[in-house]
């Protein structure tokens, strides 16, 4: 059996930084290298200020760091040096071509996997660790075999990532599974099995699940579709408890306490983002139309249309209670970040509302504890949104803290749950607010009848307006 000694990951991102570094902090047996083609982002793993926020992750990159965890520009010397290599590079979605707005683009990997099969000189296990539809191992596979000799061999595991931002080490270090996928060969459960005793270092055996490849690969898409579907349920029954004076965090809890429910996951929201509930379900979408099964494909479009309707109601009911017009009003936008304890703004709610206030032309003021400035003005000025930054500048303002967004505004809209929002001094705020003065809760956070008391108008999703 093949002993996993040296491990090279491809893509120093999101998925791949953390959970290479957790992998180097419970493994110091194995050399992990971390490698990427963006010669900025090395050099910011190599310094004092990691190029990703992430609670815990400071401490595990300085403790291995240059010990048995090394990050470089190198990426040919560490494929060679490796016996194991994760492929962590992004999938984006395709934006141009066949499958446009659904589909994975698959250059990144390919590119990754060529790069491989390129420089090796002695047998792989490659590990498909980037999200994928169904099947890309195959083609890895493909290309890897039309590229090796008699004595190279190259074997495809699937161990895609579970965590989640904001506690991604907690994740990594207790995850509730790993999940390793592999051909049901001789060859594929060897190379499984070296890969299972890499975990196994911290990782109860019984968390452990192997399977067939493609089970792993499609159960990656479908954890998340699963998980995404039921913020879009919530969300949905969010609209009827606003119509008819249930409340949805009541409804959510008394639901979520039946056990075969459970209660994460059903927290109604402004709607949900991230770099992966939306992109994976287009992926099973397009999967879904490509096996000719639209009825399948329908069900699960549903929860993204689902979350789209419900930023749009949100923004609808903003401007509803406004009096019907935003025009030249200024609002003080609280949070930009997909979710709270990230600096991460991908797909971000807070980006879909900042465009609709500017296209009313509403003066913007936006405070996010960790998101900055620069990330802000790109993710507003991205083509489709507002032309240039410049244009984005007239409407927006960016403030170092919650007061100073909230002066002299009309509205606070919440769009993040950050927990400091829970404990500002709201009688301070309403005092430099204009009156009468608006607070519109997307994240179920704010005591309500506390900011009532205070003198604010309060409008929380789920909730009839108090
Ligand atoms: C259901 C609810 O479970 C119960 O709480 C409510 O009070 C009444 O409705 P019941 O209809 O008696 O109860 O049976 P249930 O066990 O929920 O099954 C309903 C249907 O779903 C059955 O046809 C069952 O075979 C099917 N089912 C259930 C599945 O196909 N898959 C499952 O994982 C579970
Ligand atoms: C998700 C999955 O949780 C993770 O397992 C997978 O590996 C990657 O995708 P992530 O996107 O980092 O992780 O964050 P997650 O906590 O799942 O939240 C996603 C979005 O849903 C956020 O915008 C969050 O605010 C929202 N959300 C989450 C809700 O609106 N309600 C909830 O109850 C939970
Ligand atoms: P994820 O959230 O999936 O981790 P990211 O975009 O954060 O995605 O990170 C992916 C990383 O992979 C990027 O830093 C990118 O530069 C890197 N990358 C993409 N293709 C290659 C390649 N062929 N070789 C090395 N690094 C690559």
């Amino acid at each position: 059996m093949t002993h996993v000694k040296n491990i090279c990951c491809i893509g120093a991102g999101y998925v791949g930084g953390p959970t290479c570094a957790v992998i180097a902090y419970k493994c110091p047996d194995i050399k992990v290298t971390i490698v990427d083609v963006n010669a900025i982002r090395i050099a910011a793993w190599n310094s004092g200020r990691l190029p990703i926020y992430e609670p815990g992750l400071d401490e595990i990159v300085f403790a291995r760091r240059n010990k048995n965890l090394f990050f470089s520009t190198e990426v040919e010397k560490a494929v060679n040096e490796a016996d194991l290599i994760f492929v962590s590079v992004n999938t984006p979605t395709k934006k141009t071509g066949v499958g446009a707005g659904y589909a994975a683009d698959l250059a990144y990997v390919e590119s990754a996997t060529r790069g491989i099969a390129d420089v090796a000189k002695s047998s792989k296990i490659v590990v498909e660790k980037s999200t994928v539809p169904c099947r890309t191992a195959e083609s890895m596979r493909t290309i890897l075999e039309a590229n090796s000799s008699d004595d190279i061999r190259f074997d495809i595991l699937s161990n895609p990532e579970f965590l989640a931002e904001g506690t991604a080490i907690n994740d990594l270090l207790y995850p509730d599974r790993v999940l390793i996928g592999a051909l049901q060969t001789p060859e594929g459960l060897n190379a499984q099995k070296a890969l299972v005793e890499v975990y196994a270092h911290w990782v109860p055996t019984e968390r452990i699940i192997t399977t067939n490849l493609w089970s792993s690969e499609l159960s990656k898409l479908a954890a998340n579709a699963l998980l995404a579907q039921r913020i879009s349920s919530v969300n949905a029954l969010s609209a009827i408890c606003e119509a008819t004076g249930a409340d949805i965090d009541e409804v959510a809890y008394a639901c979520g306490r039946d056990a075969r429910i459970g209660p994460k996951f059903l927290k109604a929201s402004v709607g949900f983002g991230g770099s992966c509930f939306q992109k994976d379900i287009l992926n099973l979408v397009y999967l879904s139309e490509q096996l000719n099964l639209p009825e399948v494909a329908a069900y699960w479009k549903q929860v993204v249309d689902l979350n789209e309707y419900q930023k749009k109601r949100f923004v609808s009911r903003i401007i509803k209670t406004l009096f019907n017009t935003i025009t030249n009003k200024r609002i003080a936008l609280l949070g930009f970040a997909f979710k709270k304890d990230t600096g991460d703004t991908r797909e971000s709610a807070a980006i879909t509302l900042c465009k609709n206030f500017i296209q009313e032309n509403a003066k913007v003021r936006i405070y996010d504890p960790k998101v900055s400035s620069e990330q802000i003005y790109m993710d507003l000025s991205e083509p489709g949104i507002v032309d240039n930054t410049e244009e984005v500048k007239k409407h927006i303002t960016i403030t170092s803290s919650a007061y100073e967004a909230a002066d002299n505004t009309d509205a606070i809209v919440i769009a993040t749950e950050w927990d400091e929002f829970k404990t500002l001094d709201y009688e301070k705020i309403y005092d430099r607010m204009n009156k009468p003065a608006f607070i519109f809760d997307g994240r179920l956070i704010l005591d309500a009848s506390k900011l009532q008391n205070i003198g604010f108008r309060v409008h929380t999703i789920g909730r009839a307006a108090i």
